[in-house]
Formats: structure tokens, sequence, C-alpha cells
């Protein structure tokens, strides 16, 4: 889960941004890499609320930089965002209890794929508008 800078969309304050979601992903795995006897309910509980607060946080200035330059692709973009949040949400801490590394391991495969195929595709399309508009 390693930033690579094959994933920069050419936006310096928004792929700081994307760096820094892939390093709270990153601690995820590692995480899930500890082994599975452990009892790691807490740290899980505290990782997703961090990553919660910040992918809000990194969403948010993504989404006023496209208001800004009238992204036409804006709210097919939002929906993206709002699924992510929705999924993270949706992540159910009591079931988590009774499978901590089954949970862990579907969550880290989610955000990664999630991260990569969103940065890859739909970031950079964005960032492909923004050059186009000179911005
Ligand atoms: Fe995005």
């Amino acid at each position: 889960m390693k930033w690579k800078s094959s994933y920069a969309i050419g936006v310096e304050a928004i792929d700081k941004q994307h760096e820094r979601l892939f390093d709270i992903s990153e601690r995820i795995e590692e995480l899930f890499l500890l082994p599975g006897h452990m009892d790691k309910f807490d740290e899980i509980v505290e990782i997703i609320e961090e990553l919660k607060a910040y992918v809000i946080y990194h969403f948010n200035e993504e989404q006023q930089l496209m208001e800004k330059i009238q992204y036409p692709k804006y709210f097919s973009h939002l929906v993206e965002h709002q699924d992510f949040i929705e999924k993270i949400n949706d992540f159910d801490l009591h079931e988590l209890d009774h499978a901590q590394q089954q949970q862990l391991r579907e969550l880290v495969d989610f955000i990664m794929t999630w991260l990569v195929e969103h940065v890859l595709e739909k970031d950079k399309a964005f960032a492909t508008y923004c050059r186009e508009k000179n911005m």
C-alpha cells in the first residue's frame, strides 16, 4: 500500500493529501499483518476514526477545487466520495470483535482497490481538466 509517484495527478496539494491517505491505509495493513491472535480492537477503531476524519477533509478540499473551476463531472465525483464514506461508516464494529482479521482484510482490500482506482481514473481526469483550464 505504498504511495508511488505514478499515483501523482500533478496537483500538488491534492497529491500531498493522497500520500497521507496511503500512509493511513498502510498503517491499517500493518495492523492486519500483526499476529492474528492479538486483540486489535482499540487500534482498529482509532485508525478508522482517523481515516474517516482525514478522508472527509480531503474530499472537501477536492470538491471545493472542483466547484471553483466548475468541473463538469463534479456530481458523479461527489457520489464516489459519498459512497466511500458510507462504506467506511457501514464497517461493523460489533462484527469486528468476532472476526478481526477477516474484517481487517476486507477493509484493507476495499480501501486499496478504491483508492488506487479512484486516484488513477477519476482524480487524474480532474487534474487533466485543471490543466486544460490552466488552473
Ligand atoms: Fe476524488
